[in-house]
């Protein structure tokens, strides 16, 4: 069977190892794989050609995706997906596999449900997929999340200053929790728990009140004040400037940005993503469609796609207050 091979939407440290074990593992299977490139956009554009096991050597441990990505607009009009739908019956492509986030995930729902029978796997830094604890790349963003926290803890210290930390993350406050936690911040915003601007001021203030000389405030990019509805440009700008206008702390900012995406994935991800593509080959050569792979307790297991429409539940509000504890 000819079995097309994409990675789609945002990049995450790990999808070169899963790119690395699909092919080898599908070599084992008798699967012939094609690698797509740029995304959906690739898949409408033709932009499709065989992998072997000597074209993904030497990649397990590089960021980003030889394959490349995209956020194929495209594809999400009916003219674009009817390019797609030839270009798969041009290519004889038997199977699909989809290595990306919540929207790539999506776009393979719905290729297995009118086109070619298609698996999933899960690589988003957001960890915003339903039914599986992580995603490939989220512990690898943490990491570089942590490792920023520490070097801005250095000269937040020196200064005496606060420091607000705005991380990635979409509407998921997964990475700012996690990193918040594993980086010792003193505050936490999530867009999961929403307060008034005030409120926040207040936490900031009450660690210095306790003899605090410096603060670390890790905010989700989704984190939105319940008194600013609106998303604004950058949640931690505004965060910044109502620290500044109080007075009380100087105060600055730093936007992480699309740091956190890239690098050298850490062993977790590279085992995680081995793991998913062992999974997802073995169930295409099964016979087997419709579901993305989910990390469930030690197990991986086959999560169907209409669990996409379920709400995620990995963002575990009891260690937010475990990190308000430690933070004391
Ligand atoms: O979904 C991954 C992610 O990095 C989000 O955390 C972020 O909001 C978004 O992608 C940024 O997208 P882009 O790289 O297209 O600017």
């Amino acid at each position: 069977m000819r079995v097309g091979l994409v990675t789609s939407g945002g990049d995450a440290p790990g999808m070169n190892a899963a790119i690395r074990a699909i092919v080898r593992c599908g070599t084992e299977r008798g699967l012939e794989i094609l690698g797509i490139h740029r995304g959906f956009s690739g898949l409408i554009e033709g932009e499709i050609e065989p992998l072997d096991n000597r074209a993904v050597g030497g990649i397990i441990e590089r960021g980003g995706t030889i394959l490349r990505s995209a956020r194929s607009e495209a594809f999400l009009t009916p003219e674009g997906r009817r390019r797609a739908v030839d270009e798969i019956g041009r290519h004889g492509l038997g199977g699909l596999i989809v290595v990306g986030g919540n929207g790539s995930l999506r776009g393979a729902r719905w290729l297995d449900e009118n086109v070619v029978r298609a698996i999933g796997i899960p690589a988003s830094i957001d960890n915003d997929v339903p039914r599986t604890e992580m995603a490939i790349g989220v512990d690898t963003a943490i990491n570089t999340v942590v490792d920023a926290l520490n070097r801005i803890r250095d000269t937040a210290v020196a200064h005496g200053r606060a420091f607000v930390i705005e991380v990635m993350g979409r509407k998921s406050g997964y990475i700012a929790l996690m990193g918040g936690l594993a980086g010792g911040a003193e505050v936490i915003l999530l867009p999961e728990l929403s307060m008034e601007l005030a409120e926040v001021v207040d936490q900031v203030l009450h660690g210095v009140e306790k003899g605090k000389k410096h603060s670390i405030i890790v905010i989700a990019e989704g984190f939105a004040p319940t008194d600013h509805p609106n998303p604004p440009p950058s949640s931690g700008r505004l965060v910044a400037e109502t620290l500044e206008c109080d007075g009380t702390v100087e105060t600055r900012l730093t936007i992480l940005g699309h740091v956190q995406r890239g690098g050298s994935p850490s062993a977790f991800d590279r085992i995680l993503a081995c793991r998913f593509a062992k999974e997802a080959v073995d169930w295409l050569a099964d016979g087997r469609r419709g579901a993305y792979a989910g990390l469930v307790g030690r197990r991986i297991l086959p999560i169907p796609f209409t669990s996409l429409d379920e709400p995620c539940g990995n963002v575990d509000l009891s260690l937010l207050r475990l990190a308000q504890t430690l933070a004391h």
